[in-house]
């Protein structure tokens, strides 16, 4: 898929996505091993986003399975088209079949409501897809025996069909916002990768990707807003996800530097728990954009802060 993990980091920047190292180097491996990718981490800091670039790169399908809890193998792979079946039903014994004809055709593939898993086994395209198992940790643990078993083999079998295999092994993502631990047995198959929040640097460049037009001084001043915010202990610290929304609220908004009423009137797209904002009232809110403008200050000074910058703590 990838020749070089310069080449993966290229093309990720290309599709307006910043990838380190770490997840290049993963990428890279998904494709050189032909394992699943495994990413965990706070939600908003760019694990879903990763499969869908990934298939935009490769120019492919994306199918996704989001999971939830209740979620089950049938929903996840294929049922049966009910009302078109009976639909049939009717039609052939106007026609005249018999029970064994019309029991041999309505189960037959072209009554089959293909689910995300069964159409990344099956799909038709020349090349693989991405397959996209979106929050993991939300669905059953019996859910998870299940797809381990899909994982292992590609291939599934369906009583009324037979035995299908993949024919191009899909790109798998599977992504855990950590709600709770994931079985040893699937991450073992995964390359794993935590997705940490970005250090101010990563912040800053993807602000400037996805909020084209942004003063640079604004985007600073944004970024370690939000890297001092994540240093606190709040209920829903802020993900990058929150770092773009308010970039552009506050660019929606003719905002060009970062005051204790402007921060106040928009604390809804940084915080998303009333508790969380009632706490920075509490704790102050002047001290907290103080803060953020040391941190930017020293930022702006260069790569010999840089490493400050990176292990910044209040
Ligand atoms: N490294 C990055 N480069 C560019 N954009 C990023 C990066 N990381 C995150 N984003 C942006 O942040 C937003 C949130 O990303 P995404 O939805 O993938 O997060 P997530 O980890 O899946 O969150 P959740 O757990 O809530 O589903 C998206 O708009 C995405 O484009
Ligand atoms: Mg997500």
């Amino acid at each position: 898929m990838f020749n070089t993990i310069d080449e993966v980091e290229k093309a990720f920047s290309k599709n307006n996505y910043i990838a380190d190292r770490a997840l290049a180097t993963t990428v890279f491996l998904a494709g050189a091993l032909n394992k699943p990718v495994f990413l965990e981490g706070e939600p908003g800091v760019g694990k879903t986003e990763v499969a869908k670039v990934m298939a935009e790169i490769m120019d492919t399908r994306l199918i996704r399975l989001q999971c939830y809890e209740g979620l089950d193998a049938n929903t996840a792979l294929y049922e049966w088209n009910y009302p078109k079946q009976m639909l049939e039903v009717r039609l052939e014994e106007a026609r005249g079949h018999s029970k064994e004809e019309i029991g041999r055709n309505i189960f037959s593939e072209e009554f089959l409501l293909k689910r995300p898993l069964l159409d990344a086994i099956q799909g038709t395209n020349e090349r693989a897809p991405v397959l996209l198992i979106d929050e993991v940790d939300r669905s059953d643990e019996e859910f998870e025996a299940f797809l381990l078993e899909v994982l292992s083999d590609f291939q599934i079998t369906i009583p009324e069909i037979g035995t299908i295999k993949a024919k191009h092994r899909p790109y798998v993502v599977l992504t855990s916002n950590r709600t709770r631990e994931i079985h040893d047995a699937l991450k073992r198959r995964c390359l794993y990768l935590w997705i940490d929040y970005p250090i101010f640097e990563k912040e800053l460049e993807i602000v400037n990707v996805k909020v084209p037009g942004i003063r640079e001084d604004l985007a600073r001043q944004v970024c370690s807003f939000m890297q001092v915010a994540r240093t606190r202990d709040f209920y829903k610290r802020p993900g990058i996800a929150e770092t773009i929304d308010w970039a552009l609220a506050l660019m929606a908004l003719g905002i060009s530097e970062l005051d204790n009423g402007t921060v106040d009137a928009t604390l809804g797209c940084v915080f998303k728990y009333r508790e969380d904002i009632q706490k920075v009232h509490d704790e102050g809110l002047p001290e907290l954009i103080e803060k953020a403008k040391v941190l930017k200050d020293r930022a702006s000074k260069g790569p010999a802060n840089a490493p400050f910058v990176r292990t910044w703590k209040t």
